[in-house]
């Protein structure tokens, strides 16, 4: 008797591996690892979770509908063009699993974000990879890869866990040299942290003035509800209208749907946020050019450090060395970047002990 076999490709997955939480031995961890909120999540959001305690008997609105309006609102956009997710992940997967199957191909870029790669192998079809100029994805690469296979791009602006990223006009030179039949997956989960930069846009007029892009959102990065698991899509209504067919009816649990519209709406603890980000992560990046330490510009909520090519030196002993003292920050040879480590902005209290521990095994 055999067991059942599952299709073609899927035991080439990696399963994801996340962000560690805990070092035996230390009670006290500083988790830098995950790309979470620093501040914790708004009051406000764990007010509505908690407020919501008694109902937890009843099935989540499957349409989101309060919470599509609020997206709406906030942002100025046509609420039945949004499509809820249980985090933007969920939805990365359904747009793989829809658009493209066994013989397909799915164009990555060489160190984009990681769930791309895996969504295309769970749909059954192959991941291209095209290679990156300086740590950024490359439109001249990415249409390189192009063939008649193509069904998908995905491309995170800003990409994680690079933190550079395509400026609008190269976002739509990418667009306009696609074929039309490919879905170009903006992933802009990392959004919210920036404002007043003329060279990025989190790509809704891509969306809105074609059928073949959708943007994708998280509420796991600024809005630090990672727990509830929730993110969304702007989509042309065709895609909307697919996204809507494939997702399981209640996709979305009621308490990520409160806790999400609360947070949406806590413009204070959004502006706390955007300015602790802007500050700690300029911060960071600083001490850590300081000591001769290379790190992107970065536009989401982390750092990409680059280590020296020196035996004591290495990301993976620096790695140790922090993880000893009790603090957790991502490494990154799964991403095709073992020389690099990946530090989420925190506290001041945490960036500052991450930077004094750092110093400590530089000096060493
Ligand atoms: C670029 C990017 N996209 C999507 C996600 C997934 O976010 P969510 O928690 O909404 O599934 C992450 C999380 O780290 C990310 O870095």
């Amino acid at each position: 008797m055999c067991p059942p076999v599952p299709r073609p490709g899927i035991m080439e997955i990696e399963p994801y591996v996340g962000g560690e939480s805990a070092v035996p031995g230390i009670d006290r961890v500083i988790k830098l690892a995950s790309n979470e909120g620093a501040l914790g999540p708004s009051p406000k959001a764990v007010a509505a979770y908690q407020a919501l305690a008694g109902d937890l008997h009843r099935y989540p609105d499957g349409g989101c509908t309060e919470l599509r309006a609020g997206l709406a609102r906030a942002y100025g956009l046509d609420a039945g063009r949004i499509v809820c997710g249980a985090g933007s992940d969920e939805l990365l997967g359904l747009l793989a699993k829809a658009y493209a199957g066994p013989g397909d191909e799915v164009i990555c870029s060489e160190h984009g974000f990681l769930m791309y790669p895996l969504a295309t192998l769970a749909a059954g079809a192959t991941p291209v990879v095209a290679a990156e100029r300086n740590l950024a994805a490359d439109v001249d690469e990415i249409l390189a890869k192009v063939t008649d296979k193509t069904r998908i791009v995905f491309i995170a602006n800003p990409n994680n866990p690079t933190g550079t990223h395509l400026p609008p006009n190269a976002m739509k030179r990418l667009r306009d040299n696609l074929p039309g039949t490919v879905l170009l997956v903006i992933d802009a989960a990392y959004a919210e942290f920036i404002t007043g930069r003329d060279d990025y846009s989190p790509g809704v007029e891509l969306v809105e003035s074609t059928d073949n892009t959708v943007m994708t959102r998280s509420f796991s990065k600024i809005f630090a509800l990672g727990s509830v698991r929730l993110g969304w899509a702007f989509c042309p209504e065709n895609v909307a209208d697919v996204l809507n067919r494939v997702r399981n009816p209640f996709n979305v649990s009621a308490p990520a749907q409160v806790a999400g519209l609360a947070a949406l709406e806590d413009a204070d603890f959004l502006e706390r946020s955007r300015r602790h980000n802007t500050t700690w992560r300029a911060w960071t990046t600083e001490r850590l050019r300081e000591r001769g330490l290379r790190v992107t510009d970065s536009l989401g909520n982390f750092v990409l450090v680059r280590f020296p090519d020196e035996p004591e030196r290495t990301a993976a002993k620096a790695d140790a060395f922090l993880k000893a003292k009790g603090i957790i920050v991502r490494r990154m040879a799964g991403y095709g970047l073992p020389e690099s480590l990946r530090v989420s902005i925190g506290t001041e209290d945490e960036m500052t002990a991450f930077i004094d521990t750092l110093k400590e095994f530089l000096d060493q």
